[in-house]
């Protein structure tokens, strides 16, 4: 349909060659062929993050920061790099400022525990309406445990951000901690980010961003953004489960008490007490996930192979197309503006909620795996955001650097079905 491919360093050497051909599951014979739509849920793996895990387990593998040996101190070296790596992908100061975590979710449980002495009886948090679960439950636990207030600041109708309304809530409860996503998982939406990080800190807040669904399709900058922390998963990010991305600016280390205790994040421990290392290890008790981490850093470099401004382009154009042929289909219903997602506004939204009408999104979810597109049905561990906006569960499809228009054709062809088996 007219669309510009997508390059990457290593596509221009080898013409011809797709984005999904890089993807050992998407690249089967024209009938297996998968239209998968759920990577917001979890973005597929390409060769090159599953053979360097390969690569790893089967010949560098070695526990970190323990062995005198030359294939520990190899693992070391590797684990480390990767940091090092991730913290230039995100424009931290140091590689002290990264710390690895399991994901998205243990990112904020860490930030939540960590600030436990930060906070006192009577303080606000502030978060929103479209919160995904992970960076709603954590607040209300530390809001049980310390005697906090949790608040919620409003989307519109269409979900979008209220502004007036999270200046308004910050002027009047003075919160101490916001915590915010950039893009919500449940309808897409553009959180304004720089605005919010400025607002809260004119306030005094610290900040939290919630980065799971904008690592990957933006350029993002914690230098720029100026937020105190930003969480993401490996998994969304093209890499492996298991590993995760906690930014904490060096700026709030003073407040940050050790997660968890054990292993490695000690610098001695006696019968009278323990003494912590130095930050990013007094965050990271025990063994981490070694090879996990070190396989993040090769989708560091296989999505900058492409260049996220790349990405965000062809997502782009993709999204517009496939909210247009989503959009005349009958039945279907939309949510949230279309004039919201755009890669113009620095950041590209690949996620497009919806309702066909009469038919509940998980039978439509069944009926397009008959059509081997795979997308997300339900609440999205987005309850509260679904309840504001009155929908008990939508359809998602989303986007990867891997998809393409033939993904939402075949969409559009399993909701021409399922109109046809509900009428
Ligand atoms: C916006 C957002 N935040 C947090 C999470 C939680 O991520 P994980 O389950 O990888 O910890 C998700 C996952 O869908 C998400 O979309």
């Amino acid at each position: 349909m007219g669309m510009a491919a997508i390059e990457s360093k290593e596509s221009k050497r080898l013409p011809g060659l797709t984005a999904r051909q890089f993807f050992p599951i998407l690249s089967k014979g024209e009938k297996a062929q998968l239209h998968y739509l759920d990577t917001a849920a979890s973005a597929q793996k390409p060769a090159a993050v599953i053979d360097r895990i390969t690569a790893y387990l089967s010949h560098e593998h070695a526990n970190i920061h323990r062995g005198a040996y030359s294939l520990s101190a190899n693992a070391t070296k590797a684990y480390d790099n990767s940091k090092l790596r991730l913290a230039r992908f995100l424009g931290a100061d140091s590689e002290r400022e990264i710390i690895f975590t399991k994901g998205t979710t243990e990112s904020i449980n860490l930030v939540a525990h960590s600030l436990e002495n930060y906070f006192s009886r009577g303080d606000n948090i502030l978060i929103s309406l479209i919160e995904h679960h992970s960076n709603i439950v954590p607040w209300q636990m530390l809001a049980r445990r310390k005697g906090l207030n949790l608040s919620f600041c409003n989307i519109s109708p269409s979900a979008e951000f209220d502004l007036d309304d999270y200046k308004k809530k910050v002027e009047e409860l003075k919160p101490k901690l916001v915590a915010m996503t950039h893009v919500a998982n449940s309808f897409g939406t553009l959180f304004p980010v720089d605005k919010i990080v400025d607002v809260a800190h004119k306030a005094g807040a610290l900040v939290l961003v919630d980065a799971a669904q904008s690592v990957q399709h933006c350029e993002l900058d914690c230098s720029r953004i100026g937020a105190d922390f930003l969480a993401f998963s490996g998994h969304k990010f093209y890499g492996p489960t298991g590993i995760g991305v906690l930014y904490a600016n060096s700026k709030v280390h003073h407040l940050m008490e050790p997660f968890q205790g054990g292993g490695d994040m000690i610098s001695s421990v006696a019968v009278e007490g323990s003494a912590w290392a130095d930050f990013p290890q007094r965050m990271e008790a025990g063994t981490p996930p070694i090879a996990e981490a070190i396989a993040l850093e090769s989708a560091v470099d296989f999505v900058e192979g492409f260049g996220l401004k790349a990405i965000a382009d062809y997502e782009h154009s993709l999204f517009v197309k496939a909210w247009e042929l989503l959009s005349k289909e009958e039945g279907v219903e939309l949510y949230g503006p279309a004039t919201r997602h755009g890669a113009e506004s620095g950041c590209q939204v690949s996620i497009i909620s919806f309702n066909l009408k009469g038919v509940h999104a998980h039978d439509l979810s069944t009926i397009a795996d008959n059509f081997n597109v795979q997308i997300r049905a339900g609440h999205h561990c987005a309850m509260p955001a679904l309840k504001h906006l009155g929908i008990a569960s939508s359809a998602r499809a989303s986007i990867g650097l891997y998809s393409d228009i033939s993904d939402f054709e075949a969409l559009i062809d399993a909701i021409r079905a399922a109109r046809k088996m509900f009428r």
